[in-house]
């Protein structure tokens, strides 16, 4: 192996020289450590033991076999909290007074720090949360790529970009089963919108398949080494994910060396024989087909009795390596725990990304400020719960407003609230009334007065879980409840506006643009979103985090939209899957819209970028209270890495932490690219004045594309443009180099 070291870059022309270094060794995977003690579980099992393992016992369980030791397989979602305890065959809580867990910044969040540690310290909380509460198996992360801004899912998610997605994935799921809770990776695959999220066809090419949405699968399972994946409720080329041969057996199994479970999505299954063949193991909830159906399939000989041992071991190799959690010892104390706490507030500090600060608003200097008007809803809006779908019966929930008042309690500064918007309320939802309304007249007067007499507006807008929710995806992404209008009224008396967005998703910053001097992302950011939202305001910590999507001008410029592939026409009105027990049967006879991937490769900054459509805020922004000057970049690649070592200087009067960030450019390639890839990047914490490095190793492989014809991964020769910055539009140093 030819080991090639760049000497430092000069004016951009290197000089090479050659050396030699190993093939990295297949990593085995820890589910086959019981192989023999297996095979002796499956020999001692009845046929109706067997198949009773294949399908839901309870809401979120699945049987093992008491008789043999073996213990029910306990499930919980995430991917944000753990969910409390649901009565055994139906959606309401049991009620009880131990279950209230940390609630985590949503995904979205996690992917604006940019950190792998947070990362995998997101895991490690949520499988010690998952333990206390006797689970087995976190119902996360929700790693689909952010292919629409107006997914409702989008905030579970964690970026449009695929290599910031899987790099997350990958501790999410290494710090969640070090400490004994195995992750069900989800929704496996292609679950990128949530309208008609249980009949519609995904049509998407090989190459964006592979380049695009399934990296974070792929990561995960090939060094986090997943327990877990869960099959999405659409279909992919014509066949249902719980039933997909090429996405479970060919790709997952086969290419991946998945030896985990799949289990479905909750009622997302639509055969028996087929699913069981084609890679199902666990159907959730019920028994519709892999009980009795499933049973009388073996026995007319449908089935083959190999075949259930297949998938019987799957799920025993998980059980074996997940120790369960004794019943007697699951509930006993509180769930959410300071240690966790912890965990939650350092990710939300980090998560947080300034967009905006004319005339250094930011941070509130309490010299001259004596006065603050802290408008919005969401200012008092807890975020934890909301919507369809997993929540977290959250111990607490510091409110922007609970974080702000806090903060300057004893600094001589006066808060008032004003709530400015009106709430948009579960009824407002069920009953499908648009969130895109005027102002509320008396709240927007309420609140201009306040303004007025005020000496600094903190305005928290954004969208809420009742906005942004599972099971629908949202049809614009103005700001609801008539906040432009507000925030105009806001800013023809008072210029010093702080606007501060609470979601999880793109929404237009237009208006919020023109009247705010500062604007901060703040995300639907865990249990102690408010504290960490007031370190900010305050100075006590410089804000770090950086977009996981591009905020882009207006939705319509947006590949799905700009190519009008989305929003798909109905075929008919479609409830979604979860609300509407008779819908899921519809979807599977009526079938649902296709969903043409037409923007192929190109998501997010890659069609921004390469379209050179302009944007308002690129993927990969985020200013902070320093500045960081880029001074060096080296780089030393052999065949099988490369690696960028970045020295950066922090030249401000704050403490800070970059996220230096890597992206790729081929200027001569024979094939149709985006403009820049990421391909690395590393968070660094750097004193006032401080110089440090970093060093960003890229794998060759990352460099690939798929080629459709070559069925597999290719390395084109040729140009490889290194640009290193602080987002994908602010390339502070560069260099090029052949491969
Ligand atoms: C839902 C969601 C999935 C969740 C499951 C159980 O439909 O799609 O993410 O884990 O049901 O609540």
């Amino acid at each position: 192996m030819k080991r090639i070291s760049l000497l430092t870059v000069a004016s951009g022309i290197i000089v090479l020289a050659a050396c030699t270094a190993e093939k990295p060794v297949e990593k085995k995977s820890l589910l086959l450590q019981h192989e023999d003690e297996i095979t002796e579980l499956i020999s001692q099992m009845t046929l109706e033991e067997k198949v009773n393992m294949l399908h839901g016992k309870n809401m979120f369980s699945s049987a093992g076999v008491e008789r043999l030791g073996i213990a029910d397989m306990q499930y919980a979602d995430g991917p944000f909290g753990i969910r409390e305890e649901m009565e055994p065959h139906s959606w309401n809580s049991l009620g009880l007074t131990t279950d209230s867990a940390t609630f985590y910044p949503t995904g979205s969040a996690l992917a604006a720090t940019w950190s792998e540690d947070l990362a995998y310290r997101y895991g490690v909380g949520m499988a010690k949360e998952a333990r206390l509460r006797g689970k087995d198996m976190i119902l996360g992360p929700a790693i689909n790529i952010q292919r629409l801004p107006t997914g409702g899912r989008t905030y579970e998610y964690l970026s449009e970009d695929p290599l910031l997605s899987a790099a997350l994935s990958v501790k999410y799921t290494l710090g969640a089963q070090d400490n004994g809770a195995a992750v069900c990776l989800k929704h496996y695959a292609l679950n990128n919108q949530e309208d008609a999220r249980g009949s519609v066809n995904v049509k998407v090419s090989q190459r964006a398949m592979r380049e695009i949405y399934l990296p974070p699968f792929e990561a995960a399972v090939k060094e986090g080494d997943a327990y877990g994946v869960m099959a999405a409720y659409n279909k992919v080329e014509g066949d249902w994910c719980s039933e997909n041969d090429m996405l479970l057996n060919r790709i997952l199994r086969d290419e991946w060396g998945f030896r985990g479970i799949v289990i479905s999505d909750w009622g997302g299954v639509h055969s028996t024989v087929k699913a069981l063949q084609n890679g199902l193991n666990v159907e959730m909830p019920g028994s519709r087909y892999f009980g009795q159906a499933l049973l009388d399939s073996v026995k007319s000989g449908a089935v083959s009795d190999s075949i259930i041992d297949i998938r019987v071991r799957e799920i025993l190799r998980v059980r074996l390596t997940v120790k369960p959690v004794p019943e007697a010892e699951a509930n006993q104390v509180m769930t959410s725990q300071p240690e966790q706490q912890q965990i939650a507030y350092d990710i939300a500090k980090r998560s947080i990304v300034l967009l905006k600060n004319e005339n250094k608003l930011l941070p509130i200097q309490a010299e001259k400020v004596k006065s603050i008007a802290v408008i919005g809803d969401n200012a008092v809006r807890t975020q934890a719960l909301g919507g369809v779908g997993a929540g977290v019966k959250a111990l607490y929930e510091v409110t922007p407003l609970a974080g702000i008042t806090k903060q300057f309690e004893g600094s001589g500064i006066t808060i008032k609230w004003a709530q400015g918007y009106a709430e948009y309320s579960k009824r407002d939802r069920e009953s499908r009334v648009s969130p895109y309304t005027n102002a509320d007249p008396k709240l927007m007067d309420e609140a201009v007065s306040l303004a007025k007499e005020s000496d600094l507006v903190i305005f928290v807008g954004g969208n809420n879980r009742e906005v942004e929710t599972e099971g629908r995806d949202r049809n614009a992404i103005t700001l609801p409840m008539g906040q432009d209008e507000l925030l105009k009224a806001l800013s023809a008396v008072n210029p010093n506006i702080v606007t501060v967005i609470v979601s999880g998703a793109p929404v237009d910053l237009r208006v919020v643009q023109e009247t705010s001097p500062a604007i901060l992302m703040s995300w639907f950011n865990g249990s102690e979103g408010g504290t960490a939202l007031a370190d900010v305001l305050s100075g006590e910590i410089s804000p770090s985090g950086k977009l996981p999507f591009t905020l882009p001008i207006r939705l319509e410029d947006s590949p799905a939209y700009s190519l009008n592939v989305y929003p798909q026409e109905m075929p008919q009105r479609q409830g979604d899957i979860f609300t509407n027990l008779v819908n899921r049967r519809n979807a599977a006879q009526l079938g649902g819209p296709d969903a043409e991937y037409a923007e192929d490769i190109f998501v997010g900054y890659r069609w921004f970028d390469t379209k050179e459509v302009p944007v308002l805020y690129p993927f990969g922004h985020g200013l902070s209270y320093s500045y960081f000057n880029y001074l060096n970049l080296e780089v030393d690649m052999d065949d099988d890495n490369l690696v960028a070592e970045v020295k950066l200087r922090n030249t401000g009067k704050y403490d800070g932490e970059e996220v230096v960030q890597l992206y790729v450019r081929r200027p001569d390639s024979k094939i149709e690219r985006p403009l820049q890839e990421l391909k690395g990047f590393q968070r660094i914490h750097l004193q006032a004045g401080e110089t440090g490095s970093v060093k960003i190793q890229v794998p060759m492989k990352h460099l690939r594309h798929w080629d459709e014809a070559a069925w597999d991964w290719q390395l084109e020769p040729g140009t490889v443009e290194i640009i290193v910055g602080s987002s994908s539009k602010d390339g502070r140093i560069q260099m090029e180099t052949e491969i």
